[in-house]
């Protein structure tokens, strides 16, 4: 397992339109994409900075698992994701080290990446994300 990059910044907001503003606005960046996940409940913007993407995230259910993470602790950071070649293996590779895991088998996330969630219990509170083609 090769870890290449910081794949995105996955933040929790409450008003998506508010915050593309400032993000546009106020840093300059430029959102390219605004994609619906329904597996996961949720309206994601993207915008790119270097090899790095900030991905904002807004509920669509507030009985859905970002619902619940915004009622519970608000807005803010709420993953990190690591990019990685093969993200079947590398869930695998994981959980042999005594990892929890959110899921043992990638999904479908938003841009077509294959994705896999670890258990934030298992990573000092952090939710890390695994991203890539497969
Ligand atoms: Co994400």
């Amino acid at each position: 397992m090769r870890l290449t990059h910081i794949e995105h910044i996955g933040i929790a907001v409450s008003d998506l339109k508010s915050e593309i503003r400032f993000y546009e606005d106020v840093l300059g960046l430029e959102c390219y994409a605004i994609e619906e996940v329904p597996d996961q409940k949720v309206r994601t913007a993207f915008f790119r900075i270097g090899e790095t993407k900030i991905e904002l995230l807004e509920s669509t259910d507030p009985q859905g698992p970002l619902g619940k993470f915004i009622e519970k602790r608000g807005e803010g950071i709420h993953h990190i994701a690591f990019a990685v070649e093969n993200v079947t293996s590398a869930l695998q590779e994981i959980e042999k080290n005594g990892v929890q895991l959110i899921d043992k088998q990638p999904r479908k996330g938003a841009e077509g990446l294959s994705i896999g969630f670890l258990h934030p219990k298992s990573n000092f509170g952090v939710l890390i994300e695994l991203c890539g083609k497969n």
